[in-house]
């Protein structure tokens, strides 16, 4: 059988574990705009060795598709995958524009444990039902899966899963972080403990695990906060009015995260 490689685009805080790992078991080459990132010798080497799936890690904005489309002309995939983050609808859009199956797969994780978190959690995907060659784009894409150790599923629409990572991960995250930042201006307005306050909903939250209790720093990252941008929800958007006007009434509120995490040695996780 002819060989043929893989290729991840952008490497940064996602691409370049995406590419570390996919490179353990697969010919694969990684590119991007910086050339300092790119391993040259590797990437002529196997210049002229077909591509099977390029692998999408670049930053989503207005020119994404127009990204995307240009990276397809240079490389001639036989099929795209998307692990950026993206606004809903991209994948349809992009699908309509491309002759190659188009997967959304997106990436769930912390930059800075990024190649732990890659195995730790289940790859969803997902393809358009007009997507030309879609079988041989999943079980290909769960292939690869599988051959580097992470579990995948495939759900009934990108625009579902599109949705779900802004809407059940990022934002879910963010919403309950401005709970705390409320919960957090209530306690300091009115001279009382945070910790202790919240110390009243432990136990329920033991027995029933719907009282978390987060760390009320700001919300600060790449992550939660450009992530509203993509959805345009006037209701989500109110995180980032809550964050701002936390950091208003609460102007140490950037540098509270360290001091809690060290002293009451909490592990909640504010730096998305
Ligand atoms: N960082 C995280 O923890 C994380 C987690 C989940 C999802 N994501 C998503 O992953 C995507 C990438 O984020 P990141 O943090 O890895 O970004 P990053 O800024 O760390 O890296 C992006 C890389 O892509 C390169 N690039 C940009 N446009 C390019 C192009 N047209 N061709 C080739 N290379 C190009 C840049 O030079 C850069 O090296 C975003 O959509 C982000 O929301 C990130």
């Amino acid at each position: 059988m002819q060989q043929e490689k893989d290729v991840v685009v952008g490497l940064g805080e996602i691409g370049k574990p995406i590419y570390k790992l996919l490179s353990k078991s697969l010919l694969t080459v990684g590119y991007d705009l910086n050339p300092k990132l790119i391993d040259g010798k590797k990437f002529t080497k196997y210049k002229n060795v077909n591509t099977r799936f390029i692998h999408i890690c670049i930053p989503f904005s207005d020119k994404f598709i127009a990204q995307v489309k240009i990276i397809c002309e240079n490389f001639s995939p036989k099929g795209v995958v998307i692990h950026s983050t993206i606004k809903p609808y991209t994948t349809r859009t992009l699908q309509s524009t491309l002759q190659i199956p188009v997967i959304y797969s997106a990436t769930r994780g912390v930059h800075r444990r990024m190649n732990t978190d890659l195995k730790k959690y289940t790859k969803f995907f997902s393809i358009e039902k007009t997507a030309p060659n879609q079988k041989w784009a999943s079980n290909t894409y769960s292939k690869i899966l599988k051959k580097v150790q992470i579990h995948s599923k495939k759900i009934s629409s990108p625009l579902t899963l599109e949705l779900a990572k802004i809407v059940v991960d990022t934002s879910y995250y963010g919403w309950l972080i401005n709970y705390a930042q409320l919960s957090n201006m209530i306690a300091q307005e009115h001279g009382v403990d945070y910790d202790e306050m919240w110390s009243f909903a432990d136990d329920i939250h033991k027995f029933l695990g719907n009282r978390p209790k987060m760390f009320p720093g700001f919300i600060g990252g790449h992550c939660v906060i450009p992530n509203l941008d993509l959805i345009h929800n006037h209701t989500l958007n109110l995180i980032k009015e809550i964050n701002d006007t936390y950091l208003k009434k609460v102007p140490k509120a950037k540098s509270i995260n360290k001091k809690y995490d060290k002293s009451k040695k909490q592990s909640y996780d504010v730096t998305k």
